[in-house]
């Protein structure tokens, strides 16, 4: 009798689903909606991105190059040699997958400091990893780093110390000091500048990949450069390090098309000024709008997303997105956590998005 199926699977493989995002689905199955949960950029493309897509769209019947220009590009706009420090993803979220392959046998351990994205648990689970996350310390309304938490977690098994700079969804940065004292640990330490551009590049850890051959840092066009549909990210590392991990590439993961649209957004600095500039004024307008509202905690955010924990008002962040809803916005809900049920996220849409976000929560917040 032949085995089933089922017994063929690696046993770390059977438990796990796809990853569907719900959230999303429904925003393109209606697009009438605001959407407001993705932290995408509410900015269409720029001229010089759509021309690039059509030049080498009418190319798309030759296979890619290694992209060797966008690549000596990255690394010239971080300080660093060349193309060889740099590893392209068909988003940020496929390094991820590069970089846990590397590193992570099953059974070893991934720390991360919660709340957190969610793609590191994914990669971890897949390949049969034990994720430890080390929470924030919740103090005086505000979401603070746990570095001397991290740093306790560490035990023989840690393969991989993941830090993201800012971080999604609290929007605040770790101490630079505490990126050295995780550096310094010589495990191997990536941190997630997805949302880095909205500060600005001297809020970077980039600089301590020419320090320390175990710092590798991500990036992505999804966020600032507005181009989550295309799908480009790329990490920093020290050149031997960066040569390692792309030996797990998926020949040709990233398309012709993309990596020179990606060329052109990165060449369009102008563009990027003009995007964080209105992003930085939204979020600065959603803070100020709904500062005041008692027993609302708003998380100062130094990217495209406000945190919010609506607890301390006897609120709760399900029946508030589900109002939202009722006004045509999508705001992303957070799990229950530090003793408060009255998590949401919002992300920052257009003007007029916004302007009907804080009525909605002003309205909710008079009932
Ligand atoms: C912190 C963080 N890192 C990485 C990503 C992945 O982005 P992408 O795969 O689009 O590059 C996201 C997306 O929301 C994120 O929030």
């Amino acid at each position: 009798m032949t085995k089933p199926i089922q017994d063929y699977f690696a046993p770390w493989i059977k438990p796990l689903k796809m990853y569907v995002s719900s959230h999303i689905d429904l925003a393109w199955r209606d697009p009438s909606l605001h959407r407001m949960m993705s932290n995408e950029n509410p900015n269409p493309p720029s001229p010089q991105v759509m021309q690039a897509i059509m030049k080498y769209g009418a190319m798309a019947n030759r296979y890619p190059d290694q992209g060797i220009v966008v690549r000596a590009k990255i690394a010239a706009m971080n300080g660093l040699e060349g193309p060889e420090n740099v590893v392209l993803g068909n988003g940020s979220s496929e390094v991820f997958d590069n970089i846990f392959r590397s590193f992570l046998q099953p059974g070893e351990e991934v720390i991360q400091q919660t709340p957190c994205f969610g793609i590191y648990k994914l990669r971890c689970d897949l390949l049969g990893g034990r994720l430890v996350s080390v929470p924030m310390i919740y103090r005086d309304r505000q979401l603070l780093y746990d570095a001397d938490g991290v740093l306790n977690a560490i035990t023989p098994k840690t393969k991989i110390i993941v830090i993201a700079n800012p971080n999604n969804p609290s929007g605040n940065f770790m101490n630079a000091g505490d990126f050295v004292r995780i550096a310094e640990t010589g495990i191997p330490f990536v941190v997630d500048e997805a949302y880095i551009e909205y500060a600005g590049l001297g809020k970077s850890q980039a600089h301590l990949t020419k320090q320390y051959k175990n710092v590798i840092i991500t990036r992505t066009l999804s966020k600032a450069y507005g181009l989550a549909g295309l799908r480009f990210g790329y990490l920093l590392a020290d050149r031997e390090v960066a040569m390692q991990i792309a030996a797990t590439l998926l020949p040709w993961n990233v398309g012709t098309i993309v990596m020179w649209a990606a060329l052109a957004a990165l060449e369009d600095q102008a563009g990027l000024a003009e995007r964080v500039k209105f992003n930085n004024e939204q979020v600065a307008y959603i803070e100020e709008m709904l500062g005041s509202i008692p027993g609302l905690v708003v998380f100062p955010s130094q990217a495209n997303y406000i945190l919010f924990d609506a607890g301390p008002a006897g609120k709760k962040g399900k029946d508030i997105i589900e109002f939202a809803q009722k006004k045509g916005i999508i705001l992303r809900g957070e799990s229950p956590k530090y003793g408060s049920e009255g998590w949401f996220r919002v992300t920052i849409g257009s003007k007029e998005e916004n302007a009907l976000f804080v009525q909605t929560l002003r309205e909710f917040f008079s009932k």
